[in-house]
């Protein structure tokens, strides 16, 4: 008998990386990720909005692949939606959040740079997890929006003048604010890792939120599912929302990160 499996969400690629690392740590699970390209992108979406997109492709998720646990891959959904999605479903679900309590931990000058979408800079959970875990530091928040796009939209082909002309805004605040740790609250934000940290100094420490993430996930298969599965079908496989997008672009990410095309949901 074949597995529930594990869904990851997010707009479009950005929560791939995050699918990554949970395959490589929780081998025996199923999983399906879907891009939510009809409703890309979410940062900069009206807040109801973005919570009404969400729980209608949550249901959809839900109706058609039955899930055991759910993987908001999305800062920005996750800030905005999570609560909502924990009170209207009943299964569990692992959210991505900006990685402050590390980054606190980690600055020696407590001052720190937060790299999101729109939404998630101006989010209320964001000014709370600040509050809660940086409290004596200094957050300096930068809304990356072409950046998401970038890595959405062109990133595989891209020579390195445009996708440095794309981290240059970014990178001249935050090095203007002398932090020293940067938080990368978007999960699309982990294409362009090496880049940002080679244009922003070996000495700024980069830092997301996948260990955590996979980490709890981890946990809650722990508790919610019986070990020892009879999962003799294994499968990662990559949908998206709606019907107007260019199968070959999405191609070059389900190769690079081993995945079966599931197709449009
Ligand atoms: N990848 C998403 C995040 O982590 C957002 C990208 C978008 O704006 O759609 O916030």
């Amino acid at each position: 008998m074949k597995e529930r499996p594990i869904a990851f969400l997010d707009s479009g690629v950005g929560g791939l990386p995050y699918l990554s690392e949970a395959q490589k740590q929780i081998p025996d699970e199923n999983f399906v990720y879907v891009a939510d390209n009809e409703n890309f992108p979410y940062g900069g979406k009206n807040f109801e909005q973005l919570k009404k997109v969400v729980i209608s492709v949550i249901e959809r998720i839900v109706d058609q692949f039955n899930p055991k646990t759910v993987v908001i891959a999305c800062n920005t959904a996750s800030v905005i939606t999570l609560k909502s999605l924990r009170k209207r479903f009943g299964i569990p679900f692992v959210g991505v959040v900006p990685a402050v309590k590390p980054a606190a931990q980690y600055s020696q000058n407590g001052r720190i740079g937060l790299l999101a979408t729109e939404s998630t800079v101006k989010s209320i959970y964001t000014d709370d997890l600040i509050r809660d875990f940086a409290r004596d530091c200094s957050v300096f928040r930068f809304a990356g929006v072409q950046i998401v796009d970038f890595v959405e939209n062109r990133y595989y082909g891209a020579d390195e003048d445009e996708i440095y002309k794309i981290l240059s805004p970014a990178v001249e605040y935050f090095t203007r604010k002398q932090i020293d740790s940067l938080i990368l609250g978007c999960t699309h934000f982990l294409f362009v890792r090496e880049p940002l940290q080679k244009l922003m100094g070996k000495e700024i420490k980069v830092i997301d939120s996948v260990d955590g993430v996979v980490k709890q996930l981890g946990k809650i298969l722990q508790d919610t599912s019986p070990a020892g599965g009879n999962n003799k079908s294994k499968y990662s496989r990559f949908y998206i929302t709606g019907t107007s997008y260019s199968r070959e672009k999405y191609e070059m990410f389900i190769n690079a990160f081993d995945l079966e095309w599931g197709g449009s949901i």
